[in-house]
């Protein structure tokens, strides 16, 4: 959430700055701002709304851009505040001679702001970040040395940060802090970068130091100065960033989202290559680091994770009870780390992000690493905070993922939670190699991504159901079993996308409750695949139609039962039930996408969402 990014070298300051927050606006979108260093003073540039509007700000103010090759900029997500033009950072003192940009949430903010007011300290604003401003201004006032000023002021702040700080009378320096919240410093030749991510920064250098919690840096041009919270010098080691300069494309699609939906096939592929030779070869996982005593002796799996990620985490319930046979519960991050968890070194955690930032997930994470247990981390950055954290990783190789609603990811996610299955089913027990269903399973892996493609490349009849039912203002979803994920995950997408409201339900809870709400007014769209549950569905969906709703089925095989009972069916390949949810997401996703696109949503960027979730 907000994206930070500081410049001071020889370039014009307000074009890498630019760019920089182009490649964050993943991290918030709603108002942004810069402050250049210029001859003896701090200009501030504030616009609300998307970047483009700061872009056409700075454009009338050429002469100050052409002159400063120094300043920081800031991208915003807000949490305390509207956002409009004065709650977009830089927040400056009084007197405007120190000026800072933060990412992340200050806890004991309305404490500070009072003894701040005491102290004749004026806010403008709504933000927690103001405060920032005036207790570095306050602490520099009383040792006019700003490293040491950012010091003493982050020892006051509780909560998450990274800080990023000019005062007017040093124009040779930007100080940095983090605590919580991403920062790296990238490295150049006599220039110097700060950034929330390395996508802002790439083009230009492709070293980086990581700063670690704690840690305050001051940055000049041709130095970079880091100290812990004691002033004792530290020194980070200089590491490759391990990224090639992404030329971000929409490769001629609408919008990032669909190009992404329609990467999944060459995304499962990646996830399998090199792990998954064959249907009767053992899973090969390099970096899962747990000998087979390790494995024999985990008597319990906790999947952590939120949004999207959570839902891949309950498909990944289904498939390690039934195969690894172990007792597996799934759990909201933000849910977990606030009750007395049972975790210990009997426990395998597997946390799951794509962005690898998500500021609940990483406290759960370090909350069960104290307790002994070891962490796999599914991520799609191998390069973020919880990827150092974990004691085995599993890098999804997804690509970089543009769109804030997330697509590819969840499909590398899913299938890297089968691989892991199978990986520990087989330590387990190496018999279970001669399993015909798992033989089976991995068959069906090697032939997802051209079941995928089968899908992707026939949207018709998604795009007309999509036209049918995109009026309708509630919606609800509903499946049984493995499934049931891909429900919530289904009904998740078309809500953050379209604005409509949409629930995913077990299909057999329906009858406790949500049938109350039915009438021709609300679509149930049921998940129907041949298996287990087949039959249960298909009379839960009776019941549904017994209160005229609208029925849509999406099923991977034709009965002539679907003619009377659906007002729709949408058809995938055929698929065991074990690997549906894997292609069943898609239509879901594509049903979303086409809803949104048709109802004229900003699609890649939905209102009030981020694709990095830094605050708790
Ligand atoms: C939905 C979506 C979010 C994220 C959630 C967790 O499309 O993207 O629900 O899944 O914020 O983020 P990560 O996976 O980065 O931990």
């Amino acid at each position: 959430m907000c994206g930070i990014v500081g410049y001071i070298g020889n370039s014009k300051a307000s074009e890498v700055l630019l760019k920089g927050l182009s490649y964050l606006e993943y991290r918030g979108y709603d108002s942004s701002g810069v402050a250049l260093m210029a001859k003896n003073k701090i200009e501030i540039f504030k616009a609300p709304g998307k970047l483009n509007n700061l872009r056409d700000v700075l454009s009338s103010v050429q002469d100050i851009c052409n002159k400063s090759t120094c300043g920081i900029g800031h991208i915003r997500w807000a949490t305390h505040g509207l956002p409009t033009e004065l709650n977009a950072h830089p927040h400056t003192c009084n007197c405007g001679s120190l000026v800072v940009v933060h990412n992340g949430i200050i806890e004991n903010y309305k404490e500070l702001k009072a003894e701040l007011e005491k102290c004749g300290c004026e806010f403008k604003s709504q933000t927690d970040s103001e405060v920032a401003a005036h207790l570095i201004a306050h602490e520099f006032s009383k040792c006019k040395d700003l490293l040491k000023a950012m010091t003493s002021a982050v020892k006051k702040i509780n909560g998450a940060y990274a800080f990023c700080a000019m005062h007017r009378t040093l124009p040779d320096r930007i100080i940095v802090a983090r605590k919580n919240a991403p920062l790296i410093i990238g490295v150049g030749e006599g220039e110097n970068f700060i950034a929330s991510d390395i996508p802002a920064i790439i083009e230009y250098t492709k070293k980086a130091i990581y700063l670690n919690d704690n840690q305050v840096a001051e940055v000049k041009k041709d130095s970079i100065k880091i100290t812990d919270l004691n002033g004792k010098i530290l020194e980070n080691k200089v590491e490759m960033l391990p990224f090639e300069p992404v030329a971000l494309s929409k490769m001629g699609y609408k919008h990032y989202m669909l190009k992404e939906i329609h990467e999944q096939s060459d995304v499962a592929r990646n996830v399998l290559s090199g792990k998954l030779k064959d249907s009767k070869s053992q899973i090969t996982l390099q970096d899962v680091k747990l000998s087979e005593n390790e494995i024999k002796n985990i008597k319990r799996i906790q999947i952590i994770a939120c949004g999207t990620s959570l839902h891949a985490g309950l498909v990944g319930k289904y498939i390690l009870e039934k195969f690894a046979k172990i007792p597996t519960d799934v759990e909201a991050s933000s849910e977990y780390i606030y009750r007395d968890t049972i975790a210990d070194n009997n426990t395998l955690v597997i946390g799951i992000s794509q962005s690898g930032e998500t500021a609940d997930t990483i406290t759960a994470i370090k909350q069960v690493k104290e307790k002994g247990s070891h962490v796999v981390i599914i991520t799609n950055r191998p390069d973020s905070t919880m990827a150092r954290l974990a004691d085995s990783l599993l890098p999804v190789n997804a690509g970089i993922e543009v769109s804030v609603a997330a697509t590819k990811s969840y499909m590398a996610q899913l299938l890297s939670l089968y691989l892991l299955t199978m990986f520990i089913t087989q330590k387990i027990n190496p018999e279970t190699i001669k399993d015909k269903e798992i033989i089976s399973l991995k068959q069906e892996l090697l032939e997802l991504p051209n079941k995928i493609e089968t899908v992707t490349n026939d949207t018709e009849k998604i795009k007309a159901v999509a036209k049918k039912y995109s009026s309708f203002k509630d919606f609800i979803f509903i499946a049984r079993g493995i499934n049931y994920p891909t429900s919530l995950e289904g009904a998740l997408k078309l809500k953050e996308i379209s604005y409509i409201n949409a629930t995913g339900y077990s299909a057999g809870e329906l009858k406790h409750g949500p049938i109350a709400m039915l009438d021709e007014t609300m679509p149930v769209l049921a998940i129907l695949n041949k298996g287990l549950v087949y039959d249960k569905v298909m009379s839960n969906c009776e019941e549904a139609k017994a209160r005229q709703a609208k029925l849509i089925g999406v099923s991977n095989f034709i009965d002539k039962k679907h003619k009377d009972l659906f007002d729709d069916v949408l058809l995938i390949p055929d698929i065991s039930d074990t690997l549906s949810p894997a292609l069943n997401i898609v239509v879901l996703q594509l049903l979303a996408y086409y809803i949104a696109e048709y109802l004229g949503k900003d699609v890649d960027q939905p209102r009030n969402l981020a694709k990095s979730v830094t605050v708790e």
